[in-house]
């Protein structure tokens, strides 16, 4: 057994896995100014991270994945990064199909996905529909994602199911509000984990990260790979959730 063979059977031994990881994908702008190379050749060395971690999720055993693909503030970025961005989504959800099937992956999406270009939505909905029968991991991609729109939209359906009166405001608590959220059979994520150093949240699943345990490091987003997955699992294993009680 290889080293890092041995630190999966480890953490996997360990028992205390995190059902549910949602990771800040940063830093791929950084890694490819660093080699003076154009903002998109990090992004793309940023899928083959996506792949690694997927893979090592699955492997793990750990039940659910989201990934921060794009924001609604990213919108604003250059044309041509947006456009390379949109193109890079594409050709990965095409590219990536068969062997997210092989891996038992279920793609799942949240966001305004009405936003996405035509070609991108087709793809994206191609592959949700390939992917629906996979059962080993569930990954979600945010997409145009933002969590204050995502709570708005919640508050605009609610309010639509009172006006029909089929929803009571007094029978309105915290579970009944989460069921219209984007994914709401979704578990809460016990892990965030962002890249390249940014202490910030960026308006990421701000409803579902009530209790998350944070987990920051430096490493950029293109660097992150399997090992760095593990470490951030390891780390997560580490720790003493409280969810605001006194442990006795
Ligand atoms: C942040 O780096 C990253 C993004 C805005 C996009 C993430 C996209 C990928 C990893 C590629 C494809 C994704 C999937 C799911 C196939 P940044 O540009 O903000 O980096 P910087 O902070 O260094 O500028």
């Amino acid at each position: 057994m290889n080293p890092l063979e041995e630190r999966a059977r480890a953490i996997q031994a360990h028992g205390n896995l995190p059902r549910h990881v949602a990771v800040i994908m940063d830093g791929n702008g950084r890694w490819a100014e660093r080699r003076g190379q154009p903002r998109i050749f990090g992004h793309r060395a940023g899928m083959k991270s996506v792949r690694a971690v997927i893979e090592a999720a699955g492997d793990l055993g750990i039940e659910a994945l989201t990934l921060y693909a794009f924001s609604k503030e990213n919108w604003k970025r250059p044309p041509a990064e947006v456009d390379a961005l949109m193109g890079l989504l594409r050709r990965y959800m095409k590219s990536e199909r068969e062997e997210l099937i092989e891996r038992g992956a279920r793609i799942e999406a949240i966001g305004d996905l009405d936003q996405l270009g035509g070609a991108a939505r087709a793809e994206l909905d191609r592959l949700i529909e390939a992917t629906a029968h996979c059962d080993r991991l569930r990954v979600t991609l945010a997409l145009s994602y933002g969590g204050r729109a995502e709570i708005v939209e919640a508050a605009r359906r609610i309010a639509r199911a009172a006006v029909a009166g089929n929803l009571d405001p007094q029978s309105l608590d915290e579970p009944a509000f989460a069921r219209f959220l984007y994914s709401p059979d979704l578990p809460d994520p016990d892990l965030l984990v962002r890249t390249s150093g940014e202490m910030r949240i960026s308006n990421f699943l701000l409803w579902q990260i009530a209790y998350a345990e944070l987990y920051v490091t430096e490493t950029l987003w293109p660097d992150f790979g399997r090992e760095a997955f593990f470490e951030a699992i390891e780390d997560y294993q580490s720790r003493e959730r409280r969810f605001g009680r006194v442990m006795a």
